[in-house]
């Protein structure tokens, strides 16, 4: 699927030694839990992951105390809910598809886990096997990030449904998501980040591609020393095949 222009940004987990900005996972966390959880959830991810190695690495005792702010379903609890522990999966929203969908103009808000990934360029074999080297690993967070600061007045003439934003990087440019982010609505605790719509919106996409692709870090490492082993294997080899052939004529 194409998409109208892809702005591509200098994310921190680029490239092959690339590795996430624990700093900015924590703000991207922040920015979805202050504005996105509202609406989205986050079903693959249990409060504990916030604590894993390579995440945002909040303390145990931090993520013990923000699943107790949220009470979740349990069958076997007292009256059905209770409150949350690290090992519940983020609660979404709402309690249905259904009300989900009513409450946003007939249209459900997707599970953000994965959006990364599912917005991300997709590659028949064996051209993604190139993507080791080309920044369209990446496409997923620029995608969130071009999406959530192209919405824009609809050019003159184009008529804009109720319940409908025009995204001019949206396919098909009607959303209807309203424009989420807008400069200043979340406060940070470190005074040196701008505020600005394009930060939140670098920084919630960069937590999204984490929440999509939690083992990136470990994957690229372990992935540069089998190429490394591959490398050094294949000399050897040849050296091997010159030695084991040096008589034949
Ligand atoms: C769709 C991200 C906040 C309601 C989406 C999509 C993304 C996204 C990536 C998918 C677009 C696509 O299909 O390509 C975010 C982020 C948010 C946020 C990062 C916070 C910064 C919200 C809020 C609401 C909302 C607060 C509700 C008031 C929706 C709806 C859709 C949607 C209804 C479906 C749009 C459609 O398919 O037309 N969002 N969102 N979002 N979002 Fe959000």
């Amino acid at each position: 699927e194409e998409y109208p222009h892809t702005d591509q940004q200098d994310w921190s987990f680029a490239g092959i030694f690339g590795t996430y900005d624990q700093n900015q996972l924590r703000r991207g966390f922040q920015v979805y839990r202050e504005v996105c959880s509202s609406c989205h959830g986050l079903e693959y991810i249990s409060f504990r992951n916030l604590h894993e190695e390579g995440g945002p690495e909040y303390s145990e005792d931090q993520v013990r105390a923000l699943a107790a702010e949220y009470t979740v379903a349990d069958e076997m609890a007292e009256g059905g809910e209770r409150e949350g522990v690290p090992a519940d999966r983020w609660p979404n929203p709402f309690p249905s598809e259904q009300i989900a969908a009513e409450a946003n103009g007939g249209k459900a808000p997707p599970d953000l886990s994965l959006m990364a990934k599912a917005r991300g360029i997709h590659m028949d074999f064996p051209w993604w096997v190139f993507n080791y080297f080309t920044a369209y690993q990446e496409a997923g967070a620029d995608y969130i990030y071009n999406l959530l600061t192209s919405y824009e007045e609809a050019p003159e003439g184009v008529e804009v449904a109720p319940g409908l934003h025009y995204n001019e990087y949206f396919s098909g440019h009607f959303i209807a998501m309203g424009p989420p982010l807008s400069d200043g609505i979340v406060s940070y605790a470190d005074e040196a980040t701008p505020e600005t719509l394009e930060q939140y919106s670098l920084d919630v996409a960069a937590f999204l591609q984490w929440t999509a692709d939690p083992h990136m870090v470990s994957r690229k490492s372990t992935g540069f020393l089998v190429i490394l082993f591959l490398v050094a294997l294949s000399v050897l080899m040849y050296l091997v095949k010159r030695r084991i052939w040096r008589d034949a004529h």
